[in-house]
């Protein structure tokens, strides 16, 4: 095994936290995440076989190994088939060992999945020299997740991972994957983003998630649109009676959210911390009561953050558990913190976790294969 421990190249992808945008990447909407620092490390070394073997740091003792004529989309295994689906979307037909690490926490809604995804996309781009873009790389990490794990992803969380740059959130047009920086220094002005994770549980699989696109989709095909995108809210609010009940909440919250977000781009220029707050809390109740997607721990934090001085909150991700943003003054944080710990025990919720992050660099490379 002493071979695992000379790897050829050596990758790194974060997590992200979504600012505002949430569930319109896949109505071709505008998002603005940034990386977290929390990242995954994928180490990875060429083969003279067909065969693939996979482990991660944090499992020593488990190795997957497998290889290339048996990868098949849709095959049942637990977190190696992110890295087997990444393996099958490039295109790679030789072998490799892969050894994975990393610190993004696990079930959080901090987008360990895409983390894991896009440091081994772009450590096999290196690896195999394949010459692929930052954009294709995260629409083959997308493909990755879609078809071969079975999860309708859209394409927010592995396009920040790799496009991401440090000191600023990514304006992403999830039409045509252009990205425009917004610097995001809240410590100059004395804040800080709260990351509290609920602990509970991340419904991703479990059919919500499709439930939403396809209303989604369902209203912009009565609309005679592509997407949502293309729809003002105004216009939606008159057309009103040709969709039901469901889609056109749902179709309320992509359209208000596309707009949110944009403004908060602007406010975000201005250094205006306390419009984007509002902004932050309109998306959260947004998604709590157009999308349904949140769940009472979820709000529970969102309500005692700005009970206690928060300037916004909000869930993050994909709903019904994972994380909620809190932005607080520095000088608050524990207060804060503490409050919310004491609601989730007074409620018998799980004990929540909390993180901060400066906006973080995107995936890197830290070691190349030398030719
Ligand atoms: C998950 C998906 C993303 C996005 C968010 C919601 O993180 O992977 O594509 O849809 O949910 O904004």
């Amino acid at each position: 095994m002493s071979d695992w421990l000379s790897p050829d190249v050596i990758a790194s992808a974060p997590g992200r936290v979504n600012l505002i945008g949430e569930h319109i990447d896949y109505s071709q909407g505008f998002v603005l995440p940034f990386a977290i620092t929390y990242r995954t490390t994928a180490q990875l070394r060429r083969r003279d076989d067909q065969r693939i073997r996979i482990r991660s740091k944090q499992r020593m003792d488990e190795v997957v190994s497998t290889s290339i004529a048996e990868l098949n989309p849709g095959s049942q295994g637990g977190w190696e088939l992110y890295v087997l689906g990444v393996i099958w979307s490039l295109g790679i037909s030789e072998g490799v060992d892969i050894e994975i690490d990393g610190d993004v926490p696990l079930g959080a809604g901090l987008s360990s999945s895409a983390a894991l995804e896009c440091a081994v996309a772009l450590g096999l781009n290196e690896l195999f020299s394949l010459g692929l873009s930052r954009k294709e790389l995260a629409l083959l990490s997308q493909k990755a997740e879609n078809i071969y794990v079975g999860v309708p992803c859209g394409i927010m969380d592995q396009s920040v991972s790799l496009m991401a740059e440090s000191g600023s959130a990514l304006l992403l047009d999830c039409r045509d994957l252009s990205t425009t920086l917004v610097p995001f220094d809240l410590g100059a002005s004395g804040l800080e983003l709260l990351i509290i994770d609920t602990r509970a549980h991340h419904a991703l699989v479990d059919g919500e998630y499709a439930k939403r696109r396809q209303a989604c989709e369902s209203a912009s095909s009565k609309l005679s649109i592509s997407s949502l995108r293309d729809i003002e809210l105004p216009t939606l609010i008159a057309a009103r009676e040709k969709l039901s009940e469901e889609e056109f909440k749902r179709a309320h919250h992509a359209v208000s959210e596309m707009a949110r977000t944009l403004e908060a781009v602007a406010v975000l220029r201005q250094k205006d911390f306390a419009a984007l707050g509002e902004l932050i809390t309109q998306s959260h109740v947004s998604l709590r009561d157009d999308y349904e997607i949140s769940c009472p721990e979820l709000n529970c934090a969102v309500d005692v953050a700005l009970a206690h001085g928060a300037l916004g909150a909000r869930m993050i991700g994909g709903g019904f558990g994972g994380s909620a943003i809190a932005l607080v003054h520095q000088n608050q944080i524990e207060m804060v913190k503490g409050e919310i710990a004491e609601s989730f025990k007074s409620n018998s919720f799980a004990e929540p976790r909390f993180f901060t992050s400066l906006p973080s660099a995107g995936a890197e490379i830290t070691k190349k294969l030398v030719r």
